[in-house]
């Protein structure tokens, strides 16, 4: 059981994925909110944000939470919960039990129940009821807004670049709850991880070593009107100390490489950052074992037709 009556949590997150992308999102739970979800939902005292993450659809921010509608009606009356211009949603989860005349019904009962005018067409405020296992639940339905694919039309993309959705759940991964982390992209490429990065806010900067790849990164980051963090240089030359680094290693099958130049890169991010999240075509423990990274947590995703895997190192 991940909760119980006498167990509640606040917030019911809703996840969506790709098949090839479901041990990502899986890590980006456990970083996020320390738990694996369960199916596509996970319910979490944490309050997150859903529009910052490529796998949270929606969240519940739970304020009735009983064994019945009935029981449900009953507590919206009795506690008075008023809101003025809203609308009630039924939020179907992928075992959705109930059909939709039952569906039409809850919500009809529970719109009815709740204090204020109800606005259908122009709702300032989307409220949400769900059964989920044998409860029944009841809050505010918050949305994630996909803002954040405004970054899939970067002027400048090469076909070795990330996705913006493994890029945005790369910087939670690599901050987890840490919002004011000081973040580094030192091997940036065309700077997806820096695009996702600085949308959230996030304290980031880039190094790239090749100038062309380094003036479209820098290109790429000025069409969205963010301001230039990026450095042309090697990663060996990096002086200053980070909390993060986030590698998508060169592998040698779009950019040409050596292991020592692989060997650079890891011993450098261990000098530079304290925590490292790597993407690699392999695995590369050994290496991020001599380098002296502990490998804490790690996943895989498909890309076409290769697997790229992701190592966070302490
Ligand atoms: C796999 S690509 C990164 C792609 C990037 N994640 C993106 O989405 O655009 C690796 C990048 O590291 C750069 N690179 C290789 N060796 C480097 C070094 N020693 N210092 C800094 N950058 C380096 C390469 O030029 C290449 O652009």
């Amino acid at each position: 059981m991940i909760f119980n009556k006498y167990n509640k949590e606040e917030n019911l997150y809703i996840l969506n994925y790709p098949e090839n992308e479901e041990e990502l999102c899986a890590l980006e739970c456990r970083v996020l909110f320390n738990k694996e979800a369960k199916g596509k939902y996970l319910f979490s005292n944490y309050n997150f944000d859903a529009s910052n993450s490529p796998f949270i659809k929606s969240a519940l921010r739970i304020k009735v939470f009983k064994n019945s509608l009935e029981e449900v009606i009953e507590e919206i009356k009795e506690k008075n919960i008023s809101y003025e211009n809203f609308k009630v949603i039924y939020l179907r989860l992928e075992d959705c039990d109930i059909s939709y005349k039952e569906r039409l019904d809850s919500v009809y009962k529970v719109g009815t129940a709740v204090n204020g005018i109800a606005n259908i067409k122009n709702p300032s405020i989307t409220l949400g009821l769900v059964k989920v296992q044998n409860y029944w639940i009841f809050g505010e339905f918050d949305k994630n807004n996909c803002l954040w694919h405004i970054h899939d039309k970067k002027p400048k993309s090469y076909s070795n670049s990330l996705s913006f959705r493994v890029a945005k759940s790369l910087i939670n991964i690599g901050i987890g709850r840490d919002r004011s982390l000081k973040v580094i992209d030192p091997c940036c490429g065309v700077g997806t991880v820096i695009l996702e990065g600085l949308f959230m806010g996030v304290d980031i900067e880039g190094v790239e070593i090749k100038p062309q790849i380094a003036s479209d990164c820098k290109r790429n980051l000025e069409f969205f009107n963010y301001k230039d963090v990026i450095t042309k240089g090697n990663i060996k030359d990096i002086e200053k100390v980070y909390d993060v680094s986030i590698i998508d290693i060169p592998y040698g099958v779009f950019t040409p490489t050596t292991k020592e130049e692989q060997e650079l890169i890891i011993n450098s991010a261990r000098k530079i950052s304290k925590k490292l999240i790597l993407i690699s075509f392999e695995n590369m423990d050994e290496m991020l074992h001599q380098a002296g990274f502990k490998v804490e947590d790690s996943a895989s995703f498909s890309k076409g037709n290769f697997i790229r895997y992701i190592s966070v190192c302490i």
